[in-house]
């Protein structure tokens, strides 16, 4: 299986201004068997094939939810894949410039099957890697998520990040949420107190080539429906909205943040535009697809955790002003890679 398109990384790596600042570097990143964390080893694999000094990555995972993509990753000289479950202290001789701490249960139908594993790495993992980056001082960067805004009030929408939020302890999503607010927090008491350098990352739906057909997110049920011909699901009332980020925009916000992000800064980093329902979304890839594509609305399965956000839309202002970040791929043309991947990859048993 072709995990990723060779183009999207080249599209990457040209927009990542400030790659030289990497040159000679390491970085250790967590879930670096994830859906990000992969294509942050392609990235890095391809700067090193142009860098005279090259990049060291240390990548750590406990492949709880990385799947076969996240197996078939592989390692050269200058890439090392460190099985770890970050719950545990970790010890690492090498000196480290940045720690990027990406690892976490991210799609609700894990968070729901794994509630205590989703709030540990969160909280837990967190503190190891805020000990790690301040005894080695390294830089420190945390995906967080959109999730720690709960279910905005419209007037907060699009949110920016001094939005407080508005989350449930209690509720079926709270390990995730209230999870990355402690790490957010984590990150703030260590920046304050400890002096080390953090930045933290509120991701807002990345989608793209890469994403297993067992993440659950979405897009990859719609893809793997699409794939077996079947109707999508739409769960819910179908008028949640969300917002969606192609892969080639999120990656390069994020190595724009690790390299960039002002000291102690909390960034939202999306594609704002456009704010779409669920059914307008089926609408727009029948359309894109052909009419082929049908929808049913279902109710919420078991294996979802419903109280979901009505709203999900950032302001990205402040990635503008800081790192120039720019997301440039309208949904239409992401979908399209996406689909044709996931007709090209999934096996469509969904
Ligand atoms: N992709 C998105 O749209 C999105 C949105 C919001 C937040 N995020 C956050 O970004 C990060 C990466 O997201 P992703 O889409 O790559 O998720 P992913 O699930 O594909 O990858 C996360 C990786 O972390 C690993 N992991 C989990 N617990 C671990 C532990 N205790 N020790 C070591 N490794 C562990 C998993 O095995 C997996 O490989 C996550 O923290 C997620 O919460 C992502």
């Amino acid at each position: 299986m072709k995990f990723l398109l060779d183009s999207d990384i080249d599209e990457i790596v040209e927009r990542i201004d400030s790659k030289n600042e990497l040159q000679g570097k390491t970085i250790l990143m967590t879930g670096a068997r994830g859906f990000l964390g992969r294509y942050f080893v392609h990235v890095i694999k391809k700067v090193n094939s142009n860098f005279e000094r090259p990049v060291k990555f240390i990548g750590i995972d406990n492949q709880i939810t990385s799947g076969v993509l996240g197996s078939d990753i592989s390692e050269d000289s200058n890439i090392t894949l460190i099985e770890h479950d970050i719950i545990k202290n970790l010890k690492i001789k090498e000196d480290i410039d940045y720690v990027i701490h990406a690892a976490g249960i991210a799609s609700p139908h894990y968070y729901r099957e794994f509630p205590l594993e989703t709030l540990d790495v969160a909280i837990n993992g967190t503190r190891h890697m805020l000990e790690l980056s301040k005894e080695k001082n390294a830089k420190f960067t945390f995906f967080s998520s959109s999730e720690v805004y709960g279910d905005p009030n419209p007037e907060n929408i699009p949110t920016p990040e001094e939005y407080r939020g508005n989350v449930s302890t209690l509720g079926p999503r709270s390990c995730y949420d209230e999870g990355k607010r402690v790490g957010e927090t984590l990150c703030h008491i260590y920046q304050e107190n400890f002096g080390v350098s953090t930045n933290i990352i509120r991701p807002f739906n990345f989608y793209g080539p890469g994403m297993q057909e067992k993440d659950y997110r979405v897009l990859p049920n719609f893809g793997s429906r699409i794939k077996s011909q079947l109707p999508l699901k739409i769960y819910g009332r179908g008028n949640q909205t969300r917002t969606f980020c192609y892969i080639t925009d999120a990656i390069t916000g994020l190595f724009k943040v690790v390299i960039d992000g002002h000291d102690g800064e909390v960034y939202n980093i999306g594609n704002p535009n456009p704010e779409i329902s669920m059914i307008e979304l089926a609408e727009m890839i029948k359309e894109i697809l052909g009419t082929s594509v049908e929808y049913e609305i279902i109710d919420y399965p078991d294996s979802y955790p419903s109280d979901e956000p009505n709203r999900r839309c950032p302001s990205i202002k402040k990635a503008i002003e800081h790192i120039n970040y720019n997301p440039s791929v309208i949904l239409e043309e992401g979908l399209k890679r996406f689909f044709q991947w996931t007709n090209e990859n999934y096996e469509g048993k969904q």
